[in-house]
């Protein structure tokens, strides 16, 4: 089992945080065309709607590489602490990569093929995408100050 995540994991990790955030601030335009559309509006692929598109999309490809890496080359054990401490990050890790696979799906689906109910699922989704990423955050800064146990380290390529 390796002791830290590779080169190209932590990479993939951080270049995926700025992509969502980079989602979360481009999100107007295609919220607006997606509802001219639904009204059967014609609408133009704006390089905003693009943005968002291409962002997502890069997400959803960069979640599958990292799973495909997970498997392939093994990630570092959990951090030492309590049973249940380790089955919530497991839970909150699956769940981000959950996330990242059916956000883009979701919006994929409401966008090109104009289906509402897909839209809606992908709004409910971005609401507990904040939530994890929330939590995600809190346990980081938890382990960096709190326990101090280092685990920052794992996903940093200074190691
Ligand atoms: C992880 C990737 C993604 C994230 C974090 C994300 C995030 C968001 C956010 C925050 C909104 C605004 C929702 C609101 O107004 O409450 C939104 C709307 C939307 N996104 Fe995404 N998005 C992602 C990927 C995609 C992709 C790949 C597509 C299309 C191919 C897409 C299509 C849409 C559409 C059509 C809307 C408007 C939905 C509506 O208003 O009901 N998204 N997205
Ligand atoms: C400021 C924001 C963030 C911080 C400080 C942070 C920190 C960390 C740290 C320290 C780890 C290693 C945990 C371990 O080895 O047990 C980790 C892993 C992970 N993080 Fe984050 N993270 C952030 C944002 C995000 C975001 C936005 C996502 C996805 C939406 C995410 C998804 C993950 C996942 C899935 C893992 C498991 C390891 C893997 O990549 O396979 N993180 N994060």
């Amino acid at each position: 089992m390796p002791t830290s995540y590779s080169r190209a994991h932590i990479i993939l990790h951080w270049v995926t945080l700025l992509l969502i955030i980079q989602q979360f601030v481009f999100h107007d335009a295609i919220s607006e065309a997606f509802r001219a559309m639904l009204r059967g509006t014609e609408v133009v692929f704006a390089p905003a709607i693009a943005a968002h598109v291409f962002g997502g999309f890069l997400v959803f490809v960069f979640a599958l590489t990292r799973i495909a890496m997970r498997l392939s080359n093994g990630v570092p054990p959990e951090a030492e602490g309590p049973a249940a401490q380790k089955l919530a990050a497991k839970a909150v890790h699956l769940g981000l990569f959950g996330l990242m696979i059916a956000l883009p799906i979701s919006g994929a689906v409401a966008w090109f093929q104009g289906v509402a109910a897909a839209g809606e699922a992908h709004e409910v989704m971005k609401v507990a995408l904040m939530a994890l990423v929330g939590l995600h955050v809190v346990a980081a800064l938890w382990h960096q100050f709190g326990l101090k146990d280092g685990l920052m380290r794992r996903m940093s390529l200074r190691g």
